[in-house]
């Protein structure tokens, strides 16, 4: 993928990776298309990306809002001529063992990581193949590959992820639509402060995870270099990535740590 004079749709892009990658791609004169549901986010988001040189529109999207999904990518693909890349970031944590996490947040878990994403995926799709195809990449987590303490429906919203854009990706090879799944480990980001409790509240603390993870500005520079190559799978991170080796390579040991891990 060449990134010049290109358009790039960027969800979640108002903190953490999203916006760190939209400022990256800022670089390279690109049209960005920046959405989010915090709008003083995507404003400063928008500031960066036109101290950088390029163009952005910004619009307001709750990713668990299936009807306003619609409604967004309807409005944008009548404007933009093309859009070459849709990259989702947006997304939400979990904090709960399974016996205490109540339905709503999971099935609200469910909503933004898996539905909100597959919907708008399917709602940009058809513009992209008239247009002789294009990127796709979602966000999906190292618990997208396996099961941890504390993360029961986010890892499952995540596991989804892969089953659904694999076979997307299969169906659309004649299409010239590939995809690029990421797998963040730690990563210094918001995202354990907005993950729901128990109570469905807000979390409110960075974990330690994060706050030893790498920044979100070099999370993004390793996913700029996996989106150039195209990758299948970009795998974003430090020395937690050792996890996806001990998965494949050592099931059993990974299944003894995870149960010895410290809830957090
Ligand atoms: N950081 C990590 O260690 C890590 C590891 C693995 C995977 N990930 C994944 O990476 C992706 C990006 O997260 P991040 O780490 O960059 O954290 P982040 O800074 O919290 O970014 C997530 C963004 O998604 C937005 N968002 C949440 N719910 C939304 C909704 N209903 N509609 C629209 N936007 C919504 C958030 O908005 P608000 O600011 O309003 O909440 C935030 O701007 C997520 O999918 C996350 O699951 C992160």
């Amino acid at each position: 993928m060449e990134f010049q004079g290109k358009c790039f749709w960027i969800t979640g892009a108002a903190s953490g990776m999203g916006k760190s990658l939209a400022v990256l791609l800022a670089a390279f004169k690109t049209r960005l298309i920046l959405t989010d549901r915090d709008e003083p986010g995507l404003q400063e988001t928008a500031a960066l990306v036109s101290a950088a040189g390029s163009e952005s529109i910004v619009r307001k999207l709750d990713m668990s809002d299936m009807v306003q999904i619609r409604a967004v990518a309807h409005e944008i693909l009548d404007t933009e001529k093309k859009v070459d890349g849709l990259f989702q970031f947006a997304g939400i944590s979990q904090r709960s063992l399974v016996a205490e996490t109540p339905e709503e947040n999971e099935r609200l878990i469910m909503e933004i990581n898996y539905f909100g994403t597959i919907a708008l995926a399917k709602a940009v799709l058809p513009a992209m193949i008239q247009n002789g195809g294009g990127l796709l990449s979602v966000t999906s987590s190292l618990v997208g590959k396996f099961g941890f303490p504390f993360r029961s429906s986010y890892s499952a919203s995540k596991h989804a992820l892969h089953g659904y854009f694999e076979s997307l990706r299969a169906e659309n090879v004649k299409n010239n639509i590939r995809v690029s799944i990421l797998i963040p480990g730690r990563i210094q980001t918001n995202i354990s402060k907005f993950a729901l409790d128990k109570e469905g509240k807000e979390y409110g603390k960075m974990d330690p995870g994060q706050a030893n993870g790498i920044t979100a500005e070099k999370a993004a520079r390793q996913i700029l270099s996996g989106l150039k190559k195209e990758k299948k799978e970009i795998h974003v991170g430090g020395k937690e990535l050792l996890m996806l080796q001990i998965r494949r390579f050592f099931p059993g040991l990974l299944y003894y740590l995870a149960g010895r891990i410290k809830p957090v």
